[in-house]
């Protein structure tokens, strides 16, 4: 399938954190001509550790910045000569939405507003030649399922917390411009994703996380809530592929029909580990306490991915029992990285979350 679009020089908002530094990587080396710039505002969940390997590429550079912030949003644009804007930087962690829903609102409504806007006027400035401008949602846009059905892209949207909503907001604004402007925008709404660099305050990375300083794995409700699991590098490749081959104004579902219960990925992990490190089978599972539920927790997410295969010939190339391997191999093997992202802010959080620091 070809791509209709080519870009030349990218701004990846949020470039730091778990999925924009993923999708760096894959995007430099599959793009030999293309430049990328990351801006980023290196929250708690934004690591420059993450881009190893790549600072030293001339073709990258990093700016540290707001979304929010209109001049140097505007400045970058013009100075980069940049062509389109990938669109990661959010608040992402739905517990800390719960906890604090302002700076959710500031950063995914506001600061998409912001890039929404200063990319049009310089869009136009350009004459209106070639420009996308992708905005990376969530399938948590559309709430929650019962026990059948998918979420399609004209699922309605209906989210359930104030992250979830904060994106929909966001969602609902990329759309207008492109109704009321006609600007080429994108929409990708992506299940979770697992996979190398993740903050362990998620699922995955934090059962992980746990279960190497043996602390209780806390698992919430009932542990019978379903999530749709995407390995970070098919999303990574998913993105390029909506980028380049899109069409504006098209909003794309990206996930790997991968449903499990959340009791189903914990117990994985403990046996994983369990075995890796010559543990007894089942002792890690000793550690799993069951918690107070999330509030409005969604029960069931599962995407339908057909539009992604059928009209731009993307599919997820990593079975869930290849990646959850390599995800707790990389956690064991990148123990200082860990170490370093649990530090300052996320040590406060944490402690106000489960009552004592990591
Ligand atoms: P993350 O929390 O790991 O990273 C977010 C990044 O945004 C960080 O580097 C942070 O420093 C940066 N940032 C935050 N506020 C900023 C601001 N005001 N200005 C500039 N940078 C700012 O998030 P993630 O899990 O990598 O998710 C990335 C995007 O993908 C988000 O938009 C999220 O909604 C979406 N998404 C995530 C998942 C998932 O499973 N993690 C699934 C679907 C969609
Ligand atoms: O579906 C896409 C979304 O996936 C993204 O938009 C979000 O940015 C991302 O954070 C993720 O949201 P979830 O809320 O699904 O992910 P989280 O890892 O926080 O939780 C996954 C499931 O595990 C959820 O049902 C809550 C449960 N859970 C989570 C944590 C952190 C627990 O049972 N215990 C925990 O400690």
């Amino acid at each position: 399938m070809p791509d209709t679009f080519t870009p030349c020089s990218v701004l990846v908002t949020g470039g730091a954190g778990f999925i924009g530094s993923n999708f760096i990587h894959h995007f430099l080396e599959g793009n030999p001509a293309a430049r990328v710039v990351n801006l980023d505002l290196l929250t708690y969940a934004g690591n420059l550790e993450n881009l190893k390997g790549v600072e030293a590429d001339p073709r990258y550079s990093f700016i540290k910045g707001d979304v929010c912030d209109t001049d140097l949003v505007a400045d970058t644009l013009r100075r980069e000569r940049i062509d389109a804007v990938v669109h990661f930087a959010a608040e992402s962690h739905v517990d800390r939405s719960i906890a604090g829903p302002e700076v959710f609102v500031r950063t995914n409504v506001l600061g998409t507003q912001v890039l929404l806007e200063e990319s049009r006027k310089h869009w136009r400035a350009k004459g209106g030649d070639d420009f996308r401008f992708l905005q990376v949602s969530t399938d948590e846009v559309y709430g929650s399922l019962g026990p059948d059905g998918f979420f399609t892209e004209s699922t309605p949207l209906a989210a359930n917390s104030p992250y979830s909503a904060s994106k929909a907001g966001a969602d609902l604004l990329v759309r207008a411009y492109h109704e009321t402007y006609g600007f080429p925008t994108l929409t990708t709404r992506c299940s979770n994703n697992y996979g190398p660099y993740q903050f362990p305050e998620k699922l995955i990375p934090l059962m992980i996380h746990n279960i190497l300083s043996e602390r209780p794995l806390p698992v919430y409700g009932d542990g019978l809530n379903v999530r749709d699991w995407l390995h970070v590098k098919d999303h990574s490749r998913a993105v390029e592929t909506v980028l380049k081959r899109g069409v504006p104004g098209g909003v794309y579902n990206i996930g790997g029909n991968n449903e499990r219960r959340n009791i189903d990925i914990v117990n994985l992990v403990c046996d994983l580990l369990d075995r890796k490190r010559g543990r007894a089978p089942g002792e890690n599972r000793k550690l799993i306490t069951f918690v107070a539920d999330r509030p409005g927790h969604d029960r069931r997410y599962a995407i339908d991915a057909s539009k992604m295969r059928s009209e731009l010939g993307w599919e997820p190339s990593y079975t869930f029992a290849k990646g959850i391997e390599e995800t707790v191999d990389w956690y064991l093997a990148n123990q200082e990285w860990v170490r370093k992202v649990t530090s300052g802010a996320y040590r406060d959080y944490y402690e106000k979350m489960y009552g004592d620091r990591p």
